[in-house]
This record gives structure tokens, sequence and C-alpha cells, in this order.
């Protein structure tokens, strides 16, 4: 299998939660070191993709594949260890736990003695979090629990990373250095990111491509500028 095989390929597939279908066909897929932004309205499906994807909820038709594994009956367990993460879009720190406890549980499968190399990577990216390490994650503002959530999510070294809303309910400037960190970690062969958010305008800027989900069905597929350009996607999804 040559590098054309995507990173991740999620193909027709449906969900739902009991006799609810919400997912209904949905076929999405990421490159190695790509990002990919999904947008929607509000109730389209995106989190349940998301939790679909990781396992918390399994097809009723079609598959997913990671790399060359179908990881469609996968436990969420067993898909971390195969290299993906999650931040999901509420309750994404154990606020109990400092920030440096936090950074170590997101590294609870990690073999070998890398820890300290690991938590020091996580505090160059976010020096902030360094600073503030003692704290516990409960008492920090909602832009710091997004860092300690994207750190512990990055302490396994993943090569797909899943971020539901990042920047929901934060200050635009809090925004724009999310995003940015996002960007600095994909950068040079960095993981793969498949990212949801309503700032759909900030997200399809930086992503490479980017999917339009309506009604648990896909509705546009583009390049980050494609989808920015397209006037119908503007009208209906970007408020143009
Ligand atoms: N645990 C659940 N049990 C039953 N229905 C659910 C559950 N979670 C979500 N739903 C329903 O599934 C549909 C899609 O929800 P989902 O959270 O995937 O949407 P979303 O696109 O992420 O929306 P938002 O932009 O508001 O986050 C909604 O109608 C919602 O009510
Ligand atoms: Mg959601």
């Amino acid at each position: 299998m040559g590098d054309s095989m995507p990173l991740l390929k999620v193909d027709s597939v449906s969900a739902g939660y009991g006799d609810s279908e919400i997912l209904r066909g949905v076929s999405i897929e990421v490159g190695k070191s790509e990002i990919v932004s999904i947008i929607g309205p509000n109730g389209a499906g995106k989190s349940t993709l998301m939790k679909t994807i990781f396992g918390l909820l399994h097809p009723r038709q079609g598959s997913i594949h990671f790399g060359d594994t179908d990881i469609s009956r996968h436990t969420p367990y067993q898909i971390v260890g195969l290299g993906m993460c999650y931040v999901p879009q509420v309750a994404n720190v154990f606020t109990d736990l400092t920030v440096e406890e936090n950074l170590e549980m997101g590294a609870f499968l990690l073999k070998g003695g890398n820890m300290e190399e690991r938590k020091e990577r996580i505090y160059e990216l976010f020096p902030r979090l360094k600073e503030r390490r003692r704290q516990r994650a409960g008492k920090m503002s909602g832009g710091e629990r997004q860092m300690v959530a994207m750190g512990s999510a990055l302490m396994l070294d993943p090569t797909l990373v899943m971020m539901d809303e990042p920047s929901a309910g934060l200050s635009p400037k809090m925004v724009e250095m999310i995003f940015e960190r996002i960007a600095h970690i994909n950068r040079d062969g960095g993981p793969a990111i498949l990212i949801v958010e309503q700032n759909a305008q900030l997200s399809l800027q930086m992503a490479h491509r980017g999917y339009v989900l309506a009604s648990g069905e896909n509705r546009f597929e583009g390049t980050g500028q494609d989808l920015l350009n397209d006037p119908e996607v503007g009208r209906l999804y970007l408020g143009g």
C-alpha cells in the first residue's frame, strides 16, 4: 500500500442512538498529515460522526478504516492504541486533576520512559501550561482548559487528532491562538487533524480540505478555499 491510501476512511456510514438514525451514509477521508474541517448546522451529526469514528458508537451500515485496519467494531481503547486521539466537545479535561496530571493521564497507554520528554514538548507548545502545571484544570479559563485537552491528546504522539469545536466559548484572541497552535502542531509531518467547528470561516482557512454535513448527510466537499468561495456554501453555512 502506497501513500495514496487515506489515513482515515469513513465509507457510507449510518449510525444513531436507539431508534433514531442520525448519520445517513456519510463518507469522509483524511490523508496523512492533512487538516480536514467539518462544518454544518447544529444537529447535523458532526459530533455523532466523531463519536462513531472513535468507537463510542458503532456504524449500522458502512465501514471505518484507520490505516489498513477496519475499526468499525473497535473500542475507544483499541483505537487510541492505534494512534488516534479525540478531544470531545465538552468535559474534555479532568477538572480535579492538575494540568500535569491531566497530561500524564493522556499518556496512560505510553510504553517506555519518555513521559518527561513528552511533557516538555507539550509545555513548549503551550508555555502557559508549564507556568500552571500544578494548578487544577477545573480552575483554569476556557482557553487554558482547551490547551490542557489538546496537550493531553498529543501526549501519545498520535497520527490523527480529532477535535470537536476547540474554539467554543473562547474570546476572539484565544480562538486565534488555538487555531494558530493547531496549524503549528500539524506542520512538518505532524499529525493529521479532523476538526469540527462552528467557526466555519477560520477553520476552512486553516484546513486543507473540508466537508459540509447537513441532516446527517454529505452536502459539499472540497478544498478549504473551494468551500469558502462556493456561493451556496457561503449563503447557507457561512452566513454570507
Ligand atoms: N446521546 C444521544 N442520544 C440521543 N440523541 C442524541 C444524542 N446525542 C445527540 N443526539 C441527537 O443527534 C442529533 C445530532 O447531534 P450531534 O451532537 O451529532 O450534532 P452536531 O452537528 O454536533 O451539533 P452541534 O453543532 O450543536 O454540536 C441531534 O438531533 C441530537 O439531538
Ligand atoms: Mg457537536
